[in-house]
């Protein structure tokens, strides 16, 4: 007799208050230098864009994270014996299969919990999921990890995990407060598994930023067509050119948006009117490359037990296991 997979979804996005959405896009335009949050990459078209972006040549983070998961899932799971998977910036959810495949393999498998800020993508997945694993319940939440981690549904066993260096997208003292937040909802004993690029040559990690198929310049001005749906800007995103660089001194990747001629946007949703400068540029990404010590000690800082370290031959990508004690 076969056990029924099951699909439950929870929004908490509709619940965030306007006034505060808008101070945050606001406040950034105005800072110096002007920046906009990262999370407005992903709309459905953005998280398309994306997956886009993982299959190419350049890019070789997802290609080497997912090699790296298949030879340390079993290892993972014997560890941590998990029967629940919560997924934190979970997006295609490609290499989580390698993670469910090892717990599945144990009888082990019985809750999965994508969670991303990105509604559709959330959907598809849970129902594909549900649909590949016999048995498995599926609840997936639409929020904001920054700020909707209570309402990850209470589990089992748990495994949090965090790939495609995610974490790197976040500026060390939020990437901190991040990481706590994971502890306080937690149970004892429960486990994270974080993914983290590692520092490697300037040429190969530019490379990674600048296809030349234009992907991540088309992901990169997409903000601008998000920002149009949620404050009603009009950005034209053919007045911006996509610029990846590495700053050494913060190691990591900076995307910029540069404004190609002198601009007057206004936004009258946030009582404002951008004056841009020719060759103005706005931040709209970071993606910070780790070591294992800077990783470890991240971890020991929000509270977590380093108890297992993997990384690929290259030393291009690491996975940090830690438990909450
Ligand atoms: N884990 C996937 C996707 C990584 S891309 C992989 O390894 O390929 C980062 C993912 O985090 C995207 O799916 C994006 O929608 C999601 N994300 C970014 N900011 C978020 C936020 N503040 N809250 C929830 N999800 C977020
Ligand atoms: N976190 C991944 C990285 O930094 C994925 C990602 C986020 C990304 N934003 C991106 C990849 C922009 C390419 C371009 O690599």
């Amino acid at each position: 007799m076969s056990e029924r997979s099951s699909v439950t979804i929870d929004v908490h996005l509709n619940n965030q208050d306007p006034a505060a959405v808008r101070e945050e896009i606001r406040a950034g335009l105005l800072a110096t230098p002007r920046r906009l949050p990262t999370k407005y990459f992903y709309d459905d078209r953005g998280s398309e864009l994306f997956e886009q972006i993982c299959e190419l040549p350049t890019y070789y983070p997802t290609r080497t994270e997912h090699a790296l998961l298949t030879g340390v899932a079993d290892d993972v799971m014997a560890r941590t014996g998990a029967d629940e998977l919560v997924e934190l910036g979970s997006g295609a959810a490609t290499k989580t299969r390698v993670l469910l495949d090892a717990m599945a393999r144990k009888r082990q498998l019985k809750f999965y919990v994508p969670f991303d800020v990105s509604e559709g993508i959330v959907r598809r997945v849970a129902r594909e999921l549900a649909e590949e694993y016999e048995g498995l319940q599926v609840h997936g939440v639409v929020g904001d990890f920054l700020a909707h981690l209570e309402h990850i549904p209470q589990g089992g066993r748990r495994l949090v995990v965090i790939l495609g260096g995610t974490i790197g997208n976040l500026r060390p003292e939020s990437a901190e407060a991040f990481l706590s937040s994971i502890e306080r909802e937690t149970a004892q004993g429960d486990f994270l598994l974080l993914g983290v690029q590692l520092i490697t040559n300037v040429e190969r990690l530019e490379a990674a930023y600048n296809d030349s198929a234009g992907l991540t310049a088309a992901f990169n001005k997409n903000m601008l067509l998000v920002l149009k749906s949620v404050v009603g800007a009009e950005f034209d995103p053919d007045a911006f050119d996509h610029v990846a660089r590495f700053n050494h001194e913060e190691q990591r990747i900076e995307m910029r948006l540069r404004s190609v001629r002198p601009q007057v946007i206004p936004i009258p949703e946030l009582a404002l009117t951008l004056h841009l400068k020719d060759g103005e540029e706005i931040l709209t990404e970071i993606s910070a490359k780790y070591t294992r010590p800077q990783v470890e000690a991240l971890l020991t800082r929000a509270g977590f037990t380093p108890v297992a370290w993997y990384a690929d031959h290259e030393h291009l990508h690491g996975l940090a296991l830690a438990q909450k004690h």
